[in-house]
């Protein structure tokens, strides 16, 4: 199993961290454009390797695509990282002629690969691949979801006063301060529901928590987070690179589902060695179908920036 990770910037190197520290994967290289960096992140890891019991070998590379053929999988994370008080929509400019030039490069020597988009805006970026790798829609899928869900158990375990393992929860919708669609009404803490334990305006504040997640954190550290971010795209590796059949939120090109159409969105889907195998559709109520329209129109709105 040969894992690329274009850039090797915070959320690349963590993410190159974790699928090494998982220890599922023969190979990843991790590809930067900046001289020497990648190759001084891939050797710093390396040398990780015996303290932290792992066997991958990590290469870093510098704008060197021929080195990242045959990859099974791909991750782009490359662009410019949000500043304190920019949405992620306002990096379209800069991002979108990255992603395309990054994909379009990976296409070429790994056509078989399956993408992962973690830049940002990330649902647009997956939208932005779909139109212009050539790549079937079950291996373009964007990382959001997973974040988004695993930031959304944080601050319910927090709000419940309980161990984050008993807690349960999904994001679905675009990858936004105004997009996400936390499933407070579905979470749960040990399946019984969490509005059995917490009142209405604490779980109303959990899900505001939660939709600012990414933001409260660029305005903490001066740029965006990287430990959730490379933890959320090795569990979607992992889940792929072993065939799990387990179930994330991602951003996936909509035919239809959800009475969506034609853009990338955060749904469940179940991922294994094909990418995306299957999209799942929730019965969602009133209220949370018009947060996903709201959200899709919102996606969509990002989406006619681009030059396509
Ligand atoms: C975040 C970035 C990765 O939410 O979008 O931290």
């Amino acid at each position: 199993m040969k894992v690329t990770v274009v850039g090797a910037g915070a959320v690349g190197a963590s993410c190159a961290e974790y699928i090494a520290i998982k220890n599922f994967a023969s190979e990843v290289v991790l590809l930067d454009i900046k001289e020497g960096f990648a190759e001084g992140k891939a050797m710093d890891l390396m040398q990780t390797a015996s303290l932290n019991g792992f066997d991958t070998k990590i290469t870093g590379v510098t704008s060197d695509y021929s080195k990242t053929a045959d990859s099974d999988i791909c991750v782009i994370t490359s662009g410019i990282p949000r500043k304190p008080g920019m949405t992620r929509e306002e990096l379209i400019g800069i991002n979108a002629g990255i992603v395309k030039d990054v994909s379009s490069n990976l296409v070429k020597h790994s056509p078989k690969t399956i993408i992962i988009v973690v830049s940002n805006p990330m649902d647009t970026m997956a939208y932005l691949v779909h139109k212009t790798s050539g790549l079937p829609k079950n291996r373009i899928i964007g990382m959001g979801g997973a974040l988004d869900s695993a930031r959304f158990k944080y601050r319910l375990a927090e709000a419940l006063g309980a161990p984050i393992s008993d807690v349960d929860g999904m994001v679905i919708g675009g990858h936004s301060d105004t997009g996400m669609v936390p499933l407070t009404r579905l979470a749960s803490r040990n399946s019984v529901p969490v509005s059995k334990f917490i009142s209405e305006a604490r779980l109303n504040q959990v899900m505001e928590d939660t939709k600012v997640g990414g933001a409260t954190l660029t305005k903490l550290l001066g740029t965006s987070a990287w430990y959730a971010p490379g933890a959320a795209v090795s569990a979607l590796v992992h889940a792929i690179a072993c065939d799990q059949k387990k179930m994330f939120p991602c951003s996936v090109m909509l035919d239809g589902e959800y009475g969506i159409k034609d853009i990338c969105i955060g749904a469940p889907v179940i991922l294994g060695r094909n990418g995306i195998e299957k999209i799942v559709e929730l019965e969602l109520n009133d209220a949370e179908k018009a947060n996903m329209k709201e959200s899709a129109e919102g996606v969509r709105a990002v989406n006619n920036l681009l030059e396509l």
